[in-house]
């Protein structure tokens, strides 16, 4: 069935296997627990977040259609997989500074995590369709742009490389043991509940507040995607019959690539902020790093077309920031991490300068 949008939907109230939600806790797995329950899936969300600390879940908590399953990844059991028809696999280590100085521990959550994980599905055999997000880190120098669901791996980071192994453990459970699997990549993901360590996040909550804004190198680019339009395509990968979607991956993303300088700019706008930009040096890999993504392949099979721009998605985000900075501030105070070892110029407001790391 499809509305006026062209997009899947389900008739309100049928009864629905359950999904399993893993990373249920975190930033897109709770956007996707509390749509499926909108749509009347019953939903597990499984993630190693304690019951009492998963706020972005609060409401969710007692919906008669939706359980919590506090565990890990590593200690899945195939019984847990029984009444579940598809998996949505969003758990991760994802923080990307965290890889660089936590390389073996995020390996760990991303690559073990997700094996553990494939083989619960493997041996309990009830799921359809197993679902794993990708990210634009798995591709650091695209060989062409935008990127096609064809571009091979390219990692140039710790974090790359552990999304990168663990689509690759998918592909070979896949092909092994023909466990359903389905791939959806996405570029920068932002909106109302994002992580606090990702750039867009603290370059909006320093402006609110006329602090700098620190642009980790300039020239390297983006394809930024609003939750709202993400979450749509996985509700619609969710939707779509087994035998058109399983096997394939698709780029879920704006499409568009934009400069982190430039993205610099729109978060200090959308923060009506006069706030200095200050450029240090590129994180290790990042030089020379572009993503853009095609859209093809997801508006034709899965009918997906992103509705929000990347300046939109910025304005939307830092809506919210406003409103987190006004009524929760002592929550929202993201930790500054300026590299230790590069040089950090201040420039006057509104100036954006290139500063050389030493
Ligand atoms: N946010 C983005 O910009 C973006 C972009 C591309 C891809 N992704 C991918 O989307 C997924 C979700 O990202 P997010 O931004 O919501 O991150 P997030 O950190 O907010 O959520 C991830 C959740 O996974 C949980 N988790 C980690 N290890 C686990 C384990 N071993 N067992 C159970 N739970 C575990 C965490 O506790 C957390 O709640 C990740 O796989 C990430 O790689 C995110």
């Amino acid at each position: 069935m499809s509305n006026n949008n062209g997009h899947h939907t389900l008739p309100a109230g049928e009864a629905h296997d359950a999904v399993l939600v893993t990373g249920a806790a975190g930033f897109g797995g709770s956007h996707l627990v509390r749509s499926l329950l909108k749509l009347g899936y019953r939903v597990t969300g499984l993630d190693i977040v304690p019951p009492s600390h998963a706020d972005l879940l609060r409401r969710e908590m007692d919906h008669p259609n939706f359980r919590y399953r506090w565990q890990s990844l590593q200690d899945i059991q195939p019984g847990d997989m029984d009444g579940h028809s598809v998996v949505a696999h969003l758990a991760a280590q994802a923080d990307t500074p965290l890889a660089f100085e936590s390389p073996r521990y995020t390996v760990m959550q991303n690559v073990e995590g997700t094996v553990a994980l494939l083989e619960a599905v493997r041996r309990g055999g009830a799921v359809k369709k197993f679902i794993y997000s990708g990210s634009g880190n798995e591709y650091g120098r695209p060989l062409s742009l935008p990127m096609d669901e064809t571009h091979p791996l390219t990692p140039h980071n710790p974090y790359g490389f552990s999304k990168a192994a663990a689509e690759l453990a998918v592909w070979s459970w896949h092909r092994a043991y023909g466990v359903p699997a389905v791939a959806l990549g996405t570029g920068v993901v932002i909106g109302p509940h994002m992580r606090r360590e990702v750039f867009i996040f603290k370059w909006l909550w320093n402006a609110l507040r006329g602090r700098p804004i620190v642009v980790e190198g300039g020239q390297q680019t983006r394809d930024v995607s609003y939750i709202d339009d993400v979450v749509a395509a996985w509700l619609l990968a969710i939707q779509a019959p087994p035998e058109v979607v399983v096997g394939e991956k698709f780029f879920v993303s704006s499409g568009a690539e934009h400069t982190v300088a430039e993205l610099a700019r729109w978060c200090r706008d959308a923060a009506g902020s006069q706030a200095a930009i200050e450029r240090v040096g590129y994180r290790p890999g990042e030089e020379g790093q572009r993503e853009a993504f095609s859209t093809e392949k997801a508006r034709r099979v899965l009918g997906h077309v992103p509705r929000v721009s990347p300046k939109e998605a910025v304005r939307l985000t830092a809506d919210w920031v406003k409103t987190l900075a006004e009524t929760r501030p002592e929550e929202a105070e993201p930790v500054a991490i300026p590299p230790q070892d590069q040089a950090v110029q201040v420039v006057g407001p509104g100036e954006v300068v290139n500063v050389q790391s030493v």
